[in-house]
Order: C-alpha cells, then structure tokens, then sequence
C-alpha cells in the first residue's frame, strides 16, 4: 500500500492493521545520540489509548511498545528506529457481522473500491488503532525538540456545543481530564453531554488545538512545501480530522487587513517579534518565532448503536446497528496524535532547513 510514510528526512513508516498481531513505527533520519527509550514513548501511548470509560470505548489496549532496532545501549543510533506494539483484547468476533456490510462514515466502500480487498476487522488499516504507531514517532520527535527548546502541546478546545475557557489554561488540567480539556468546569459539562448522547445511542465531534511555541524564525519553505502546508496535511491525514486552520484560520476572512495584520517590535536585543498573532506563527510558509497555533476540527465518531441504512458488498440495501466498543467523541483521544503529527513535522521541517544556508555547511563540515 502506498502512503504509508510521512516526512523527508525524519522520515515515518507505519504499518500493521487494527486486529493483526501487531503494528508499529519505523523512524529513519532520527539523529544519533538521543537519549531513548521506551519510558519515553510509553506515556504518549497511554495518553491515547481507550481508558476512560465515560469518553472512550471500554475496549482495553495495553499499547506496550518495545523498541527493536536503532538504539544501542540507551542512545539512538542514527540508524532506522523500529517501535512494535503487539495487539491483544481485539474481540475480532465484534466485527463478523461487518464482513460484507459497509459502515455509514467509515472508509468500508471506499478501501473496498480501491482495494478490492481488505481486513474488515475493527477498520484494518484504516483503523484510529493506526495512530498509536504514530504517537511512537511523536514521542521521539517532541524528546528531540525538547532538545532545542521547543514545546509541542495539544489540548481539547471543545466538545460538541461545550467550549473551553482559555483563559485559565492549565495543562496538567489537560493531562488529567478525561476529555483533554484545560478547564475543569467544561470537561464536567461535556461529560454529561457526551453521557447523554450515549444513551442516544449517539457520537459527537469537537475541536483540538496544537501550540507549538520555541520554533525559531525562520523553519519552513515558501513555495510548495510552505510549513502550514505541511502541517495541515500532517493534521488532516488523522483519522475524523475535517477542517484544519493555522492562526486565525476561517476567521481571517472576514477580518480587515488592519486587523489582521501583525505588527512588529524589535526589542532590545534586536530580536524582532509581532505585537500580535493572528498569523499563527507562519508568514509565507516560514515561521516568525510566535507560538505556531493548528487547530483540527473533528467529525462525530462514525461507529454509532443507532441503526442506520446501508448496503452490502453486493449492493442489496439493508440496515446496520455498529455492535462493539467505540469512542462517543474522538477528539480526547487524538490530542496526543495532533501533538505527534505537529511534533514530526517541525522536526522534519527543522532538519530539512539546515540545508538552506552555506553557513550551516561550513559550520558542521569545515575543519
Ligand atoms: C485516535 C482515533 C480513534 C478513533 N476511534 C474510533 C472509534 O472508536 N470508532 C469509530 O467509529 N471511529 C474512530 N475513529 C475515526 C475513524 O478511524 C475514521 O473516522 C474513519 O476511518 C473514516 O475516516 P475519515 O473520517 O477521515 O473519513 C478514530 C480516529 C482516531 C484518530
């Protein structure tokens, strides 16, 4: 299957289906020398997997990872990074009556019609499951760029009509409430909404935001492979994930140029910030050293109990009733893939530049 790599030099390979023995992460172009292990990956996976009963599915990951290959003796070795994670509680069983019927919202029909074929067990490859191998190169890229001073952090800005107040934002908060939330009075909110919606037999969707602050100026392309380019197909290619906007985003559309504007400050130091930032940290594709703002807005979860009308494989119509464990909103989850993509991309982003002037050259290679 094609597709199934992202990044130029911190380039990610995943593979492995929803209900196979196993999937993971190949990570080639990670610098040697990082201190890793797999107690650096594993609270990223924890963060993703189902576990809290009131917004996500009662199915139980485990999500051990293990490192295979490209570390040596605690450190990497520049040489391709391979993370495993075998699968187990799959409850393929759940799945059999959706062998031959195509779910309402999910990519059934059209794997199918590409494909021909395909491991219908709890979405195969097309499965959320495939963004825990994800979350493995995130956790190695955010280490890397904690190196440099860059902090990648998503959070949950709201859940069906239940938003977020900001202006207390704390992230242990978002560490700890279920639904990823920095505020404590809207996770209690969504979580009635979303336990109302339950028994609805219902799913709701919601919005998630990724800052990234600490990028100097200056990372980024101006023509095709502009950094909010990148980051939006970053965020886009998550499952669920429908709108992406970086700043601003739809709003500065019907903003005036006076407004949108950022202007700038050169301070003592010489330094040269924006008074604003409604840019969301890019100009022209290259980044201004104001914090880089992704904001993903994503769809209600498509595996729902109420029945919905469909058709088999052989196209006669009839109607189907999603049995199984699955996640009433995605969002609280997909935080941490958001961080991982946002995370990857920089750090792909930040490597590639370090071709871009004759300085950086002569400062790594003449002796
Ligand atoms: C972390 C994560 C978990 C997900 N969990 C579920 C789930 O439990 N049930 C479900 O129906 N969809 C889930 N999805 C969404 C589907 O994978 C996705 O909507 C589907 O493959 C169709 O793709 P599209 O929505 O991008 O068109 C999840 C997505 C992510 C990113």
């Amino acid at each position: 299957m094609a597709g199934s790599s992202f990044g130029k030099i911190f380039r990610i390979t995943t593979w492995g289906e929803s209900h196979g023995p196993a999937l993971g992460c190949v990570i080639d172009g990670c610098p040697a020398g990082v201190e890793l292990s797999e107690s650096d990956i594993q609270p990223f996976l924890d963060r993703r997997k189902p576990g809290n009963a009131a917004v996500a599915t009662a199915r139980k990951e485990s999500d051990i990872c293990e490192i295979l290959s490209g570390v040596y003796e605690g450190r990497t070795t520049g040489t391709p990074i391979s993370v495993m994670i075998r699968n187990s509680n799959q409850h393929s069983g759940d799945y059999d009556e959706l062998k031959d019927v195509f779910r309402p919202g999910h990519a059934d029909m059209t794997f199918d019609a590409k494909y021909g074929i395909r491991d219908h067990r709890g979405g195969g490859r097309s499965s959320g499951r495939e963004t825990a191998a994800r979350v493995i190169a995130g956790a190695v890229a955010s280490k890397v760029l904690s190196q440099l001073g860059i902090k990648v952090e998503a959070y949950t800005r709201s859940i069906g009509p239940v938003e977020s107040d900001l202006s207390d934002y704390s992230r242990s908060a978002v560490l700890a409430n279920a639904t990823a939330m920095p505020d404590i009075n809207a996770n209690a909110r969504a979580l009635e909404y979303i336990a109302d919606l339950k028994t609805k037999c219902d799913s709701c969707g919601g919005v998630m935001e990724c800052i990234i602050s600490g990028v100097p100026a200056g990372v980024g392309d101006p023509v095709f492979d502009k950094l909010d380019a990148l980051l939006a197909h970053a965020a886009m290619s998550i499952g669920a994930v429908k709108a992406v906007e970086i700043g601003d985003g739809v709003l500065a559309a019907s903003s005036t140029g006076s407004r949108n504007n950022d202007s700038f400050k050169a301070l003592q130091s010489g330094r040269i910030v924006k008074r604003t930032n409604h840019s969301g940290g890019i100009l022209g594709g290259i980044s201004d050293s104001s914090d880089i703002r992704v904001r993903c807005s994503v769809k209600p979860t498509p595996s729902i109990a109420r029945e919905q009308k469909t058709v088999t494989k052989d196209g006669e119509n009839t109607v189907i009733a999603i049995k199984g464990r699955h996640d009433p909103v995605i969002v609280p989850r997909a935080v941490v893939v958001l961080e991982s993509m946002c995370a990857i991309t920089v750090l792909d982003a930040m490597l590639n530049g370090m071709s871009s002037r004759i300085d950086n050259l002569v400062t790594i290679y003449k002796k």
